[in-house]
């Protein structure tokens, strides 16, 4: 590796790969909009606290995976390694509290998690998100995890499946804390290293670790669901009823904990089922506490967000393909220096119209530059020699019967119309 390759765990979307990322992120907003989302933009950096109190001390992601740096001004200043803690921030900062409730925003751009990389897994990614702020209502719930699953089918994603679990308010928590560490007690020893630092402070998660998870006495842990509190029970029955009523298919899992401390009863991942280790496309929940922990009022919400470069992964390779075809409407070849200097204002003049157009910028003999006109695809070319530019004309040529005619300049935008 040399010192100018891209730091592990970082893509490049080179042009071909960005036109399958822009016909995604078109898709997002398209259906996000519908949904009455509307975009928040928030810094890719905030104060460290932020992240600290939002996403949780406890969790991986804050004990290993933040990039923290001092600025100039001594702050302590940390890449956003996911966008709801920035979102609610600038809520709360915005005072959009005093606004419509609930407000429904929806964002896309960069992640930074100090993870170990693997296909699937990045260093800096890029993330599409929604969150709903201000309300309790179970058709919220419902509202987003259908909305993940529309995005997924609006993109042809077919091979997936929806994990739903509660995970109860801080009440119902700690009744099922007290039951699961006097349950896992006899085995507290033989746990991994992480699961020995959560199973003080959250052994919940304890249940979804990879490595911990398939132990006998961790599988017949007490379930979070069978202690839900009565209001906390209510909810889940309703998000479950509504799903239900939109045909959205899930399966129960309530070893499902999510990595981020913020969740409050609803919890969901959408997993793609053809996807290697890393395989959570989509994961959400509602966030209860979040919005007065980083100093609002007492509101609650719920959202989700995705990996573009793990929804990608999904992607039929034919579909990558058709997306990544760089087509031209027109393209004009020159003969001479003469009719190069004509194409500056010919190229000038189609694109004005609306035209994508492209010339030669190489010195191409005749042959490669229609060659070129072919590669991209243009279904009419523009011959410009010394007779055109004598004329003050081109010759169009049909690059399908390849029949050419002469046309002046000045009829040149209505003879290419049909080519559009
Ligand atoms: P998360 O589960 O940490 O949740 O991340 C959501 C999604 O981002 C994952 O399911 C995955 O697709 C993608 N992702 C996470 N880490 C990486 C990585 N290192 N490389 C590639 N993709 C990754 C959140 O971030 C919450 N903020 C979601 C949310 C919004 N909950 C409520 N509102």
């Amino acid at each position: 590796m040399t010192e100018f390759a891209r730091p592990p765990g970082t893509v490049d979307v080179l042009p071909e790969q960005a036109s399958v990322w822009q016909w995604v992120e078109a898709k997002a907003r398209e259906v996000f909009d519908l949904y009455h989302y509307r975009e928040m933009r928030t810094p890719i950096f905030e104060h460290t606290a932020v992240f600290e109190r939002g996403v949780g001390d406890t969790t991986d992601i804050v004990q290993k995976e933040m990039y923290t740096f001092t600025d100039r001004g001594g702050r302590s200043l940390t890449l956003r390694p996911e966008g709801t803690a920035g979102v609610v921030r600038a809520f709360v900062e915005g005072k959009l509290h005093g606004g419509t409730l609930p407000g429904k925003y929806f964002y896309l751009g960069p992640m930074f998690r100090y993870e170990k990389k693997q296909a699937g897994r990045y260093r800096q990614f890029n993330q599409y998100g929604v969150e709903v702020i201000g309300s309790d209502d179970p058709r919220a719930d419902a509202e987003v995890i259908e909305l993940a699953n529309r995005f997924l089918q609006v993109l042809g994603v077919e091979h997936y499946r929806l994990e739903l679990n509660s995970v109860g308010c801080p009440q119902c928590r700690a009744v099922h804390k007290a039951l699961l560490l006097e349950h896992l007690l006899p085995i507290k020893a033989e746990l991994c290293q992480d699961c020995q630092g959560r199973f003080d402070k959250n052994p919940m998660r304890i249940l979804d670790c990879k490595i911990d998870g398939k132990h006998p006495l961790v599988l017949s842990a007490p379930k979070i669901t069978d202690h839900l509190c009565v209001d906390c029970a209510a909810h889940f029955e309703e998000v479950k009823g509504h799903l239900d009523a939109l045909h959205v298919q899930y399966e129960l899992t309530p070893t499902m904990v999510r990595g981020l401390d913020y969740y409050t009863r609803t919890a969901f991942e959408f997993i793609g089922t053809e996807l290697g280790a890393q395989s959570t496309i989509i994961g959400g929940g509602r966030y209860n506490g979040l919005v007065s922990m980083l100093g609002g009022p007492d509101l609650q919400g719920v959202g989700f967000a995705g990996g573009l470069e793990r929804l990608l992964l999904t992607f039929d390779q034919a579909i990558m393909a058709e997306l990544a075809v760089d087509k031209l409407d027109v393209f004009v070849i020159t003969m001479g220096e003469a009719a190069a200097m004509l194409s500056v204002f010919v190229l000038q003049l189609l694109r004005s119209h609306g035209f994508r157009a492209d010339g030669d910028y190489a010195g191409r003999g005749f042959k490669a530059q229609l060659k070129l006109a072919d590669r991209y695809l243009a279904p009419a070319a523009l011959i410009i020699g010394d007779d055109e530019v004598a004329q003050h004309a081109v010759m169009l040529r049909d690059m399908t019967s390849k029949e050419q005619q002469l046309v002046a300049i000045d009829e040149l935008i209505s003879a290419l119309r049909k080519y559009k």
